[in-house]
């Protein structure tokens, strides 16, 4: 059976992670397979929306110990470039990623939810980043991501006690967006991924590489490169499609993505 598996449904791209013998735990091979999933959803123009998820009790449980175990510094340094390169590739994407977490997302698996643009936990989750129990640290963007999300002081926090928390404390300090019923999970991503898909696809990529550059900019160069963006999507159909539909009081507008 295929570790990684890719599907369409309307405008939404879903990658389903189901190597249940080890949690889906990231080795080489099974990031491989995740890149080519995210090449067929990157290829198809008709894809606004991707989601993530896993099966049985992991979305993910970390990158493969087993793999990393006997590694020197030089093998290692080139093996993380494969986890670190993949979360950059997620959080680069044109369009916005759901993370649909269904389990454990421990360590790397964490690390690649953090990634994400919008992370859903079922009721069962359990989160943590606890590679300093394991003599190390993270090595796929965690101490990078983590703080810019909750804080400095609750990254911290979790980074250095290796503590796993639940779905609730997860909520209660921003990790994760909302929390649902296990069996409701994939509808609540399919929701949000409808919702988002129903707006102007090219406004939504926009609103994407506008947020993510408010992390490297003041906020001054963030409203200048706000406002450059913003009056590009004046020179789309779809503008004139969605303000044009508010004038003449239409109630559903179909964007072009052009
Ligand atoms: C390799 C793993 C694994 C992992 C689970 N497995 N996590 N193998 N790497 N990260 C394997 C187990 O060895 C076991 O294989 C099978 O999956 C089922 O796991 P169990 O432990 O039997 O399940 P359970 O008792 O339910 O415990 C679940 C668990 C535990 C709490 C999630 O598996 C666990 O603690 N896993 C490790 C979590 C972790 O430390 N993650 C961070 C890794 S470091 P067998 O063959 O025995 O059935 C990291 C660094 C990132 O992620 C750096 C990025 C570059």
């Amino acid at each position: 059976m295929e570790n990684v598996r890719y599907e369409k449904r309307g405008h939404t791209g879903l990658i389903t992670l189901d190597k249940a013998a080890d949690l889906n735990a990231l080795n080489a091979a099974f990031i491989q397979e995740i890149n080519n999933a995210l090449d067929q959803a990157e290829q198809d123009e008709d894809v606004y929306v991707l989601i993530l998820t896993g099966t049985g009790k992991a979305f993910i449980a970390g990158a493969d110990i087993a793999e990393m175990y006997e590694k020197d510094r030089a093998a290692i340094m080139e093996w993380s470039a494969l986890g670190s390169g993949l979360n950059l590739r997620l959080e680069n994407m044109k369009i916005p990623v759901i993370a649909a977490i269904n389990g454990y997302a421990l360590g790397g698996g964490l690390e690649l939810a953090l990634a994400c643009d919008i992370r859903l936990a079922s009721q069962s989750v359990k989160l943590g980043l606890p590679e300093t129990s394991l003599g190390v640290i993270c090595g796929a963007g965690g101490t990078q991501r983590l703080p810019r999300i909750v804080g400095e002081g609750m990254a911290k926090e979790l980074i250095f006690t290796a503590d796993v928390i639940d779905a609730r404390q997860a909520l209660n300090i921003g990790l994760v967006n909302r929390i649902v019923p296990a069996e409701d999970l994939m509808d609540a991503a399919f929701q949000i991924a409808d919702a988002i898909g129903k707006n102007g696809p090219i406004a939504i990529r926009a609103a994407k590489k506008a947020i993510a550059f408010s992390n490297v900019s003041s906020i001054e160069e963030g409203c200048h490169f706000e406002r450059e963006v913003f009056s590009r999507l004046f020179e789309t159909e779809d503008q004139k499609i969605g303000m044009g539909g508010f004038l003449r009081k239409e109630k559903n507008v179909t964007f072009k993505n052009r």
